[in-house]
């Protein structure tokens, strides 16, 4: 028998419906010779099964400088589908190993042809240009925009079927909920209306359904500041420079709260901040609940603490809408601050979370995969950020935003007011202010670490929005050695086109992409490549993972309220407070559907689930990013042990590389 002259390992996507029973043949083609066709093939064993790796000892024609591989298959057996994901080939005499990243479809009859690590940007003078072209007019197929409604961001016509979730992954709510009822012990007749303030508490169980935090502290003037610093919607307070011209407040009002200073000696100090839900006015809401449109007036005391000072539950200044003080009455006082954090968590599901993170990135997703081949640098880059997202967005809109779904029965704003909230907070979003953080930080007012002490969101956000900056930088760097190149990139150059065209026109609307739909320099790429990597990220596991904590004890930050705000300052009793809080059915649901939502079941960042980079100089770039976010972790880890209350949301351990929840 002839010697070994090659080891072939074949790896089978682990997809539904990926292994097949084809014939596979392939030749390796080096710099002077090409090998004979070999056939891949095991006597009595069943080949390319999904998820399997397959090993081929071949004896054929000595070929050690393998530059690329041509691979093709017949139609035979029942299954007409491939998903391969690697091939691997061991030269034996010289030891040299060469990887071929295939991540596609094999279908019958076409020779596909992939070079050696398969990292390439386009050129004319690409022998396998064409490969290249029907590749992506097919992605253009596949992945076509639209808006589900006019003024939402644009989202995929159809869900792909590789964007669906893994078998290990499966997100099914339904199942997710009985589960969780049963594993909780939850009883279900928690029903009707509580007895007191204390028995909000007696829902809870001590496992899975536990009691959040934030239940201790709820009613706490210092915890409600702590909220716009270190919980779920963290990006909307300003540094206050003018008081808002519709706030009634007076110096009178607010004298002994802000330590006897002026509103002007405050403003001047940097120690006096605001939140301006204007954009909520006429909002719809579900059924006959009501919106409040408020704004918040927060001052930084002696011991560093962000505490409120004024709310006025809406806009125009009036008798029948005061200026509320924390001198006033106690519950009166503690029911506008329910009401504000019911717009604010209004403005948190619908915009952070939702606008910003799921459907902001799921449009950019799409023209990712409708300009970009996979064989192109930044694909390989992007793909790990945008894992399960559509098939997400896809589950979550159709079963919690649908028509008397989740967010019609336990949102005050209901599905309309959400998309309404989205529509207009879409038209000022632009990725190079509130979607590339320093900028951000800036034009609020808040990027100096001495304004706003206590801003942990910011203190955990900046050093991994600079290690991703970094990372970005760095890979950029390997492919494009000079802005010759970014400008001469044809497929860089129509997906940022795509980006920037308007969704009524098939593309993803995005503002503010730096370069306005082309791209001229490496820095304008890499601000915006960090941009998406930082919102799949960063800025989702900020706005996602803390929803229990908050909405998972309405009191703390409820998603719904009943009857009307309070239009004066006359004493309110607990009952009052009682009264306009979910009852029980509505409590349990909230608890368990953002307990849900606030399970991490991917990998962290930089430990990519699927891996697409092989390219050796890029895999350096790679182990620096692990390694600085090991670092940070470590850091904010320490940092935590000093923290009360802990922020663990931004840890890098407990960041996801991509929305999937
Ligand atoms: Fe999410």
């Amino acid at each position: 028998m002839a010697s070994t002259t090659h080891t072939v390992w074949v790896t089978t996507g682990d997809k539904k419906h990926a292994g097949t029973d084809a014939h596979v043949s392939v030749r390796f083609h080096g710099d002077k010779s090409s090998t004979n066709v070999i056939k891949l093939d095991k006597f009595f064993r069943n080949d390319f099964e999904r998820g399997q790796k397959d090993t081929f000892n071949l004896s054929t024609k000595e070929v050690d400088d393998i530059n690329h591989i041509e691979l093709w298959r017949d139609s035979v057996g029942l299954k007409d589908e491939w998903y391969l994901d690697i091939v691997e080939v061991l030269c034996r005499k010289s030891g040299q190993k060469f990887v071929f990243p295939f991540h596609r479809w094999i279908k019958s009859g076409y020779h596909y042809r992939i070079r050696h690590l398969d990292t390439s940007l386009p050129s004319d003078t690409d022998p396998f240009k064409e490969q290249r072209e029907i590749e992506l007019a097919e992605m253009k197929q596949l992945y076509e925009i639209q808006a589900q409604a006019p003024g939402l961001p644009g989202q995929v016509k159809n869900l792909p079927s590789d964007e669906n979730f893994s078998d290990d992954y499966q997100w099914d709510i339904l199942t997710k909920k009985i589960n969780l009822k049963l594993t909780s012990k939850i009883q279900e007749h928690f029903t009707g209306k509580w007895k007191n303030l204390e028995d909000l508490k007696n829902i809870y169980t001590k496992e899975s359904l536990f009691l959040p935090d934030s239940a201790h502290h709820w009613k706490e003037d210092e915890y409600f500041g702590s909220q716009r610093l270190t919980k779920v919607n963290h990006s909307v307070i300003r540094l206050c420079t003018a008081i808002p011209t519709n706030l009634a407040v007076t110096d009178d009002m607010v004298k002994t709260i802000i330590e006897g200073l002026s509103l002007q000696q405050a403003i001047d100090a940097k120690r006096l901040f605001y939140i301006d839900y204007k954009d909520l006015e006429g909002v719809p809401c579900s059924g006959d609940r009501m919106l409040c449109a408020p704004i918040g007036l927060f001052f930084v005391n002696k011991e560093k603490k962000l505490m409120p000072v004024a709310i006025q539950l809406n806009q125009k200044p009036g008798e029948d809408n005061p200026v509320f003080l924390p001198t006033d009455p106690e519950y009166t006082w503690l029911t506008a601050k329910l009401w504000f954090n019911n717009a604010d968590c209004s403005y948190h599901q619908a915009f952070t979370h939702l606008g910003a993170t799921h459907l902001m990135m799921e449009g950019t997703a799409v023209v990712t995969n409708r300009n970009l081949s996979r064989s192109h640098p930044v694909f390989k880059l992007l793909a790990p950020h945008f894992l399960y997202l559509l098939a997400i967005n896809s589950r979550a809109l159709g079963e919690l935003v649908s028509p008397g779904g989740w967010v019609d029965k336990s949102m005050s704003i209901g599905r309309l007011g959400m998309f309404e909230i989205v529509r207009r907070e879409v038209r000022k979003w632009r990725m190079d202010v509130q979607g590339t953080l320093p900028n951000d930080l800036e034009s609020r007012g808040v990027l100096d670490e001495n304004v706003l002490p206590g801003y942990l969101y910011r203190e955990d956000a900046l050093p991994l929005y600079n290690i991703i900056k970094k990372y970005v930088g760095d890979y950029l760097a390997i492919y494009y050695d000079s802005p010759q190149k970014i400008q001469g990139d044809k497929e860089i150059q129509g997906w940022a086109q795509e980006l920037v065209k308007p969704v009524a026109e098939g593309g993803c609307g995005v503002q503010g992409v730096p370069g306005k739909g082309k791209f001229q320099t490496i820095d304008e790429l890499t601000i915006c490549l960090t941009s998406i990597i930082f919102t799949c990220s960063v800025a989702h596991a900020a706005t996602n993972f803390a929803q229990y904590d908050q909405y998972g004890f309405p009191p703390a930050y409820p998603a719904a309220m009943n009857g009307k705000p309070p239009a004066d300052k006359s004493p309110l009793k607990e009952d009052c407070v009682l009264n306009a809080l979910p009852d029980k059915a509505t409590t349990l649901d909230t608890m368990i559907i953002t307990k849900i939502l606030s399970d991490k079941g991917t990998n962290s960042l930089g430990d990519f689930e699927v891996q697409y980079i092989y390219d050796p100089a890029a895999l350096v770039v790679v182990e620096e990013f692990r390694h600085d976010l090991k670092k940070l972790s470590l850091l904010i880890k320490e940092k935590n042990k000093q923290r009360c209350p802990r922020y663990p949301w931004l840890d890098p351990e407990e960041v996801p590389n991509a929305i999937s929840i």
